[in-house]
């Protein structure tokens, strides 16, 4: 077992570069299996979730080449069986998208009820509801997803809820069906429009991907033989901007997309935080005290549930009492708990949680609980006074990439022990 030791308290200063972004690339992955024929991707974060997408993709009988560890070419030319690997697949969310792929790509796809962060209900009905609209059957037995359609039609599909993962694996399942699909009150992440753009390269017909309406005009197929380059994460890019406030730091973020964060931006200068934008590159800084401030996680352009816990850390050291107010998940404020045995002073109340603001946090023996949640602590931990050990941190791995290393050349007194 790994666990990270971080000895604070650490003003964290200089540069650092954002990875690919991981909810882009487990989306762009399987969307290979749209090709008949190969592709490069390139910017894929150096992460567990993206090694065990390689392997379900690689169990279907696509060839992968590794060129750098951040680059691929693959070959979906002889996708081999429509059953997808349970033991890998249980291990993150993303493999729903291999049912919108696959449906496209073989017509049928069998896969285990995806696994990821424990962050509450996480219910795939608008997945099922697009798929069945589009003409698929779709039935669960014994927490195995069977999925079958001879051939999809086109349709219009209203969201009754605004989701990442439903609005682009319903994208997926339409691009190679008959006519056109129009998916409405869909979601705007920066993510989806990376795999649309993905899609568009390799020969789709989807228009609108950002807005609310997506259009997928369905295509004979995907040619391949292009390359991609995966757009940066911008949750790894606010987790570092918030760690500038919580640490009274200054960093300077570079490969970052700053028009994506814009919500993040609006909050860091609320609280007091300076910021600098260059448009591919930002500075963050804050030299006195964060204030306090409510925040309302959203869909985007709202504030990302992805970044509450990050911020969770700054509102513990707030002057004043803020509020959180999370809007997407339930059990999002586990993380509280761990704070609170770094003397920060959270009431966590169903969806709300007030954060009462402490002067200094101490360290303390914590757990993460999910990925943001873990990230939240290394940067509560870079900022506490003393030593906290950070258990549990597979859940840190899926999604940031090299954490430490990170937050080592940035002045943080890190590492990762093996007991
Ligand atoms: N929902 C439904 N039915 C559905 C789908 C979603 O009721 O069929 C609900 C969910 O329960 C939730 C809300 O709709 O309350 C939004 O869920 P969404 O589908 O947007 O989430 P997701 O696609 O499962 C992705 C990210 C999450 C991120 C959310 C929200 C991936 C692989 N995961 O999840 O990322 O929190 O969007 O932005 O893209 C993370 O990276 O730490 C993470 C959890």
């Amino acid at each position: 077992m790994e666990k990270l030791v971080v000895t604070g308290p650490t003003r964290l200063e200089g540069e650092v570069t954002i990875s690919g972004a991981k909810n882009a690339a487990v989306a762009i992955l399987p969307a290979t299996l749209l090709i008949d024929g190969t592709c490069t991707i390139e910017n894929l974060p150096n992460i567990s979730d993206i090694k065990i997408s390689c392997e379900i993709l690689e169990k279907l009988g696509a060839k992968i080449d590794w060129i750098d560890e951040h680059t691929i070419t693959i070959d979906t030319r002889n996708i081999s069986t429509t059953k997808a690997p349970l033991d890998l697949t249980s291990k993150f969310r993303a493999s729903y998208y291999l049912i919108g792929a696959m449906l496209g790509r073989m017509g049928e796809i069998e896969v285990g009820m995806p696994g990821g962060c424990k962050l509450g209900a996480r219910p795939i009905d608008q997945h099922i509801k697009g798929f069945e609209i589009l003409g698929a059957n779709v039935s669960l037995e014994k927490g195995t997803i069977y999925a079958k359609a001879d051939k999809l039609e086109g349709s219009s599909i209203y969201m009754d809820i605004v989701s990442v993962g439903a609005t682009i694996n319903v994208m997926l399942a339409a691009v190679l069906a008959n006519g056109t699909t129009i998916i409405e009150n869909a979601a705007k992440e920066p993510h989806i429009v990376d795999v649309a753009n993905f899609l568009n390269t390799m020969g789709a017909n989807i228009r609108g991907a950002g807005t609310d309406v997506i259009k997928i005009k369905g295509v004979e197929k995907l040619h391949g033989n292009s390359t991609y380059s995966v757009v940066p994460d911008q949750i790894e890019a606010g987790t570092f901007m918030l760690a500038a406030l919580a640490t009274k730091g200054d960093i300077t973020l570079k490969n970052c997309i700053t028009e994506h964060l814009d919500s993040i931006i609006a909050k860091i200068k609320e609280v007091g935080g300076h910021v600098e934008d260059y448009g591919d590159s930002i500075r963050v800084w804050c030299d006195k005290r964060p204030k306090k401030a409510t925040i309302k996680t959203l869909p985007y352009p709202g504030f990302p549930t992805d970044l509450q816990p990050q911020m969770g850390v700054v509102l513990s050291l707030a002057d004043g009492t803020s509020v959180i107010n999370e809007s997407i998940w339930e059990s999002r404020f586990q993380y509280t708990e761990e704070l609170n045995r770094m003397g920060a002073r959270i009431t966590a109340q169903g969806k709300t949680a007030f954060f009462e603001g402490v002067e200094s946090l101490h360290g303390a023996p914590v757990y993460s609980t999910d990925l943001r949640a873990g990230a939240a602590l290394v940067i509560a931990g870079t900022a506490a006074n003393g030593e906290t050990d950070i258990y549990n941190i597979e859940h840190i791995d899926r999604g940031y990439e090299n954490i430490e290393g990170k937050f080592k050349n940035l002045g943080a007194n890190i590492k990762r022990v093996r007991e």
